[in-house]
């Protein structure tokens, strides 16, 4: 069987690579294999999980590049030079342009830590997703696995997990909780489900 070869595109920590990493090593991605994965930060801490699993990892710095085309230019040469067949966004914090996304159509996914139409766009990244979520007083919040396109966060959602907001949450606890009891969990399934059709 030939596997879907993947990419992801990290900025952080990378728990969402890890649980991707785990999800490879537990059999629940079989259709799909990670082959590389880019960071945009020298010092994200996803670069070194990478290297502990054995999966080739870069850095490519936008400001090194000089522009946002000669930065998605570089991305695209080392997709390319891999044979990438879909990309995973897992905590890349860096919005993709136009000519980048079209390239790819429904063959680039991104975990967001919200429910969808809620706390999503410019802006809603990483805690202040979840921060904005407090403020506003909502009690159901959760993850979202979607599609990429030009309009950031604005692509066909492929799967949602709802999580509960308890009394007292900090902005971290929430986001631990969504990260374990959604994120952890979805954008695996989503991962093996878009792999199975590409593999097909
Ligand atoms: C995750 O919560 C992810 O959903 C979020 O950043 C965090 C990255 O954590 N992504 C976004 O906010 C994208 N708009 P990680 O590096 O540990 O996976």
């Amino acid at each position: 069987m030939n596997k879907a070869r993947i990419a992801v595109l990290v900025s952080g920590g990378g728990t969402n690579l890890q649980a991707l990493i785990d999800a490879q090593n537990n059999n629940i991605i079989n259709n799909g294999e990670i082959r590389l994965v880019i960071s945009n930060k020298p010092e994200a801490y996803a670069l070194k999980r990478a290297d502990k699993a054995n999966i080739d990892a870069i850095c490519i710095n936008k400001k090194e590049c000089g522009s946002q085309e000669a930065f998605e230019k570089a991305i695209i040469a080392k997709l390319e030079a891999y044979g990438i067949d879909l990309i995973v966004l897992a905590g890349f914090m860096s919005i993709l342009s136009e000519e980048f996304t079209s390239r790819y159509p429904k063959r680039i996914i991104n975990i967001h830590p919200s429910l969808i139409p809620s706390f999503c766009g410019k802006g809603y990244y990483g805690l202040h997703v979840h921060e904005a979520a407090l403020a506003k007083g909502v009690k159901v919040t959760g993850a979202t696995v979607h599609f990429v396109n030009e309009i950031p966060d604005g692509g066909e959602i492929i799967m949602q997990k709802a999580v509960e907001v308890k009394d007292g949450d900090t902005a971290e606890a929430l986001q631990l909780r969504v990260m374990e009891e959604a994120e952890w969990i979805i954008l695996p399934a989503a991962v093996e489900m878009i792999a199975k059709e590409i593999a097909k």
